[in-house]
């Protein structure tokens, strides 16, 4: 086995932490993450570039998008057999530092970590409409479960018709700016081989018939009225991530319990499409709140059901784009 001596890990460990990590789920796309390798450590920093000005103007996907990197690439280093122990945010570290992996003794994973480490290569956005069969009350408290992270709660939502409600005022309120429009189609890519650059939305992935529930709604979206959407919302199964707090470190957190969260579905043999759009504008995080009588801040929804078909995979970046080997 070969050894990369300046970082403490062989290249084929190298490989197995930074393919798992690439394949997190991130905001258009963008893989706001880079990955550092050090003896006993790994370090998850956040690119300063790309930004997203009109989806995102205060960094809450990106910094969720690190956290879910940050769930994957844990799992990753559990399946090598080494103990972990992740400190998001931390102390008397430069901003960019979003996670640091302890990484220790050699430790086995459990079955439950090697068949979700097995789920990151099928995972993927389903934005399309499930097949309406109901999730078993059961299998929905194994992935609330797993979607429960320090400070974060996955709270099912029953409340459809406040939800078609918001998402049909945010659908409406996107689809008339000019500005969001022209963000959403630099960063939606042709489907040709020409077009893949590793990073963006392909324009096949958001398939017409699956918004607005799914967000990205463009100017052309047909917005359903309220009671459609609701009907159709019925058939799905909704969890809405809520943190405690509302800074950076909860927006972290919020991906990283949401990554795991999925992962545990898609184990379970369900598909899911995580929603941020809609909870960007304030008159909707603020509706939500009330009518759901949150407690916390309202981060991601999650949407969960049967799918027919396997999604197929989005383009990655390069590894080399993404891995920086230490000391
Ligand atoms: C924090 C965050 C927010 C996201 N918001 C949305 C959204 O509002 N609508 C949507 O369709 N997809 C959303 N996504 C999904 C990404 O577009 C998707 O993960 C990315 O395009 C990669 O595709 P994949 O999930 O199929 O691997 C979000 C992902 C993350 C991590």
């Amino acid at each position: 086995m070969s050894t990369v001596e300046s970082c403490g890990w062989t290249a084929a460990e190298a490989g197995v932490l930074v393919r798992a990590m690439v394949r997190a789920p991130s905001v258009h796309n963008t893989q706001p993450w880079r990955l550092e390798l050090a003896p006993g450590e790994l370090t998850v920093r956040e690119r300063a570039e790309p930004v997203l000005p009109r989806h995102d103007p205060h960094g809450r996907d990106r910094a969720a998008s690190c956290g879910a990197a940050v769930a994957n690439l844990e799992l990753a280093a559990r399946t090598l057999g080494r103990s972990c122990v992740v400190a998001f945010l931390p102390e008397d570290e430069p901003p960019d530092v979003v996670a640091r992996i302890a990484v220790g003794e050699p430790a086995s994973p459990s079955a439950g970590e090697l068949r979700r480490y097995g789920a990151i290569a099928r995972r993927a956005s389903h934005r399309a409409p499930f097949e309406g069969l109901a999730v078993p009350a059961a299998v929905v408290r194994r992935i609330v479960a797993a979607g429960g992270a320090p400070g974060v709660e996955a709270r099912p939502v029953g409340e459809i018709a406040v939800v078609a409600r918001l998402l049909h005022f945010a659908a409406d309120a996107f689809r008339q700016d000019g500005g969001y429009q022209r963000e959403l189609s630099l960063w939606t890519i042709r489907d040709e081989p020409a077009h893949r650059h590793g990073v963006g939305i392909p324009a096949g992935r958001i398939p017409a018939g699956a918004v607005p529930w799914a967000g990205l709604v463009r100017r052309a979206t047909e917005v359903p009225e309220p009671a459609e959407l609701e009907r159709r919302l019925a058939g799905e199964t909704l969890l809405l991530f809520v943190t405690a707090d509302d800074s950076r470190l909860d927006h972290v957190r919020a991906g990283y319990a949401m990554e795991r969260a999925w992962l545990a579905a898609v184990d379970l043999g369900l598909a899911a499409a995580v929603l941020t759009q809609p909870l960007h504008l304030a008159p909707v995080r603020s509706a939500l709140c009330e009518d759901l009588g949150l407690t916390g801040y309202p981060q991601a929804l999650l949407r969960i059901g049967y799918a027919a078909e396997a999604d197929p995979l989005t383009p990655r970046r390069a590894v080399e784009e993404v891995l920086h080997r230490g000391p």
